[in-house]
């Protein structure tokens, strides 16, 4: 995989590249993902509390943002441009939201710099997804879509590098081997990525076949790429101590945290925190991520007041609360006694303001009715938290109280497989049935002195699992699903 000749590559002399730049901005460690509808500025603001160095914007549309007044209105928000207007925080805010990046998805050169150059006031750096997996990225050509189209890849890159006053960063997901990954990876750097991200799964994990990141990818990267190489490693954080052992398996300058960031915030405090800080109480997550909401939408002190569609439409971080308030109260749905909050939720709008309030009031109620019945004890903290550590991969799930924030733990594909929830492709089935086959003319290949054990014989005679599911799942194959 090559792109075009290096000569392009050559940035402008203005501006700080890589290492340099990562120096510049602080040497973020622990870095908030680009998330669409969900790492907007007050989902931002209130990570930064909680200990992130750096953060990612929700991947914008490159030629919407372009071109669409509107769509650049509800994307972000801009800074005030006379005295008389009110002083709240807005996107790249240099008192309270930097670092900051901005993402994009393109396919084409031109709609990125056009974006890019519209956005390069507000950041510090531009990103390139090339690791959305979805239908929809299918459908648009772009993020991991690109990855067949290594020269489109290089020229996206290469022109904001080269034409942009910030650098250009950008993220991918793995390949099939290491030595394509590698390959891949160095065409990414020399098109002038300052930063790295690595997401340490393939284009096919996602939905329910997520599954594990593989950090041999990233530390792979890390052994083989120029130590001046900036990168972020991504996928399998769970608790805090997964920041630390990421960086320490993988080598990798940074840990990006998508998932877990939205059950717990607090995600990135330092191993070393106290259980309550690493797992704040929900209520409290609660009441702090809504004071940010209602002092970005409304003016620090000022009143809630009812909203039109359109003006609540105008707000990123209004849109989005009903989505983060059902990730961080999940565990706390999960009691039949609190399912009419759930209700409450589901039917609010971020046009009234006033009713989610209300709605953290009775959180609160609930949690402090909870603590009354069931006392936390420091003792029952440290039991907890023995079992804390090690790479996501392999840590245990720790029962973190319904009301506190929780890590999120992905179901693996083999629990999808046993819950019918994920169903194989035709591909995988074609290629189980003709592993089975293969077995059986091993099988009766073999030499006459291997006696035909019962166990065998049932395997001759009992149609395997996957030939069985096979049969009567192609009819209803999600495309999504099985990729
Ligand atoms: C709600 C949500 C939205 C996401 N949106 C984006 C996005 O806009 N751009 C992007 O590059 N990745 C996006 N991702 C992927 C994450 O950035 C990240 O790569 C992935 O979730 C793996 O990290 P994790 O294991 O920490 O969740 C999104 C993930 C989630 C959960």
């Amino acid at each position: 995989m090559t792109g075009p000749p290096t000569d392009l590559a050559e940035a402008p002399p203005k501006r700080l590249h890589g290492r340099a730049f990562y120096q510049k901005i602080g040497s973020p460690k622990r870095i908030v993902a680009p998330m669409v509808d969900a790492s907007e500025l007050a989902w931002r603001i209130l990570s930064r509390k909680y200990n992130a160095d750096a953060a990612y914007s929700p991947m914008l549309h490159a030629r919407l943002f372009a071109e669409t007044e509107s769509y650049r209105r509800q994307s972000l928000r801009y800074a005030p441009t006379s005295d008389t207007e009110p002083a709240l925080s807005y996107d790249g805010d240099h008192n309270s939201d930097r670092p900051f990046l901005i993402q994009f998805c393109a396919n084409d050169p031109q709609h990125l710099l056009s974006a890019a150059k519209i956005a390069q006031n507000h950041c510090d750096a531009v990103d390139l997804n090339l690791g959305c997996p979805q239908g929809i990225a299918r459908k648009g050509h772009y993020g991991a879509f690109l990855q067949e189209q290594p020269d489109l890849i290089y020229k996206l890159i290469n022109t904001l590098h080269k034409e942009l006053d910030i650098p250009v960063t950008a993220k991918i997901r793995i390949l099939e081997t290491k030595e394509k990954t590698l390959e891949y990876a160095k065409m990414v750097l020399d098109a002038g990525a300052s930063i790295l991200t690595v997401h340490g799964r393939r284009r096919d994990q996602k939905s329910h076949n997520t599954g594990l990141a593989d950090w041999s990818y990233i530390r792979y990267l890390r052994d083989n790429l120029p130590p001046e190489t900036v990168i972020f490693a991504n996928g399998n954080i769970l608790y805090n101590a997964d920041v630390e052992a990421c960086l320490e398996v993988t080598g990798a300058d940074g840990v990006m945290v998508a998932e877990t960031n939205l059950y717990n915030p607090a995600v990135f405090m330092p191993p070393t925190a106290s259980f309550e800080e690493r797992f704040p109480r929900v209520d409290v997550m609660v009441r702090q991520y809504l004071q940010i909401v209602q002092d970005l939408t409304f003016g620090e002190g000022n009143p809630v007041v009812e909203l039109s569609r359109e003006e609540a439409r105008e707000h990123a971080s209004l849109t989005c609360i009903k989505s983060h308030l059902f990730r961080l109260l999940h565990a706390v749905f999960t009691r039949k006694e609190n399912h009419y909050i759930r209700n409450t939720l589901a039917k609010a709008t971020g046009q009234r303001f006033d009713e989610i309030l209300k709605l953290a009031d009775e959180l609160e109620k609930v949690v402090e009715e909870q603590l009354k019945l069931t006392p936390e004890t420091p003792e029952q903290w440290d039991e907890i938290m023995k079992e804390a550590g090690g790479p996501g991969a392999d840590a245990k799930v720790l029962r973190i109280p319904w009301w506190r924030c929780q890590p999120y733990v992905r179901p693996t594909p083999q629990q999808a497989y046993e819950k019918g929830a994920m169903r194989k492709s035709k591909k995988e089935l074609d290629a189980a049935a003709k592993e089975s086959k293969r077995e059986l003319d091993a099988d009766s290949a073999a030499p006459s002195s291997t006696e035909e054990t019962p166990a065998k014989r049932q395997k001759l005679e009992e149609p395997q699992p996957e030939q069985i599911k096979g049969n009567d799942q192609l009819a209803s194959l999600d495309p999504n699903v099985a990729g």
